[in-house]
């Protein structure tokens, strides 16, 4: 089994309204992926423009600024074997129209801008670890050992 990793996923506010919270939780738990961090929170500004810093000079900013701060996200951490790439291939592509039925945002996204889920890109090194120190202090992550882990997954 390869080395474990964590990475930092969000269901965005309009998964939230939608009530898919559950439905997000238990793929990525029927996956075999581990939650060792979990925040029902609302973002503010500061918070949303640091996290999407990268896109700072995209004319799509300040609407994803508006939209991720317009109602509470749950914020989550999962681990497993190679789980940055796990989730970013569980989600689909960015645009809910290009992402392939049976994974999040094709089966549950419609629209570019709201496409229900954040993870962090496998494509930018670091971005885990930097996005889940910016959500979590590390006394908010429970780090716990499943007792088939070392033969089931
Ligand atoms: P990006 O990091 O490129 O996508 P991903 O969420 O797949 O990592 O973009 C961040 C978010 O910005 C994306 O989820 C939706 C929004 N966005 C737009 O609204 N318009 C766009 O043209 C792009 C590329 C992204
Ligand atoms: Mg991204």
């Amino acid at each position: 089994m390869s080395e474990q990793e964590q990475t930092f996923v969000m269901v965005k506010p309009d998964g939230v309204q939608r009530g898919l919270i559950g439905e997000i939780i238990s793929r990525f738990e029927e996956r075999g992926l581990k939650l060792v961090g979990a925040k029902f929170m609302q973002i503010d500004r500061e918070l949303a423009e640091e996290h999407y810093g990268e896109h700072e000079d995209k004319p799509f900013f300040d609407d994803l600024v508006d939209f991720i701060t317009a109602g509470p996200v749950m914020a989550m951490v999962w681990e497993g074997q190679d789980a940055v790439r796990q989730v970013r291939s569980m989600m689909g592509e960015t645009d809910p129209a290009e992402s392939a039925p049976g994974t999040i945002r094709g089966d549950l996204g419609l629209d570019l801008g709201r496409n229900v889920i954040h993870g962090s890109d496998h494509e930018d090194p670091g971005a885990n670890e930097r996005e889940i120190d910016l959500f979590f202090d590390d006394d908010e992550l429970t780090e716990w050992e499943r007792v088939d882990e070392t033969w089931l997954y």
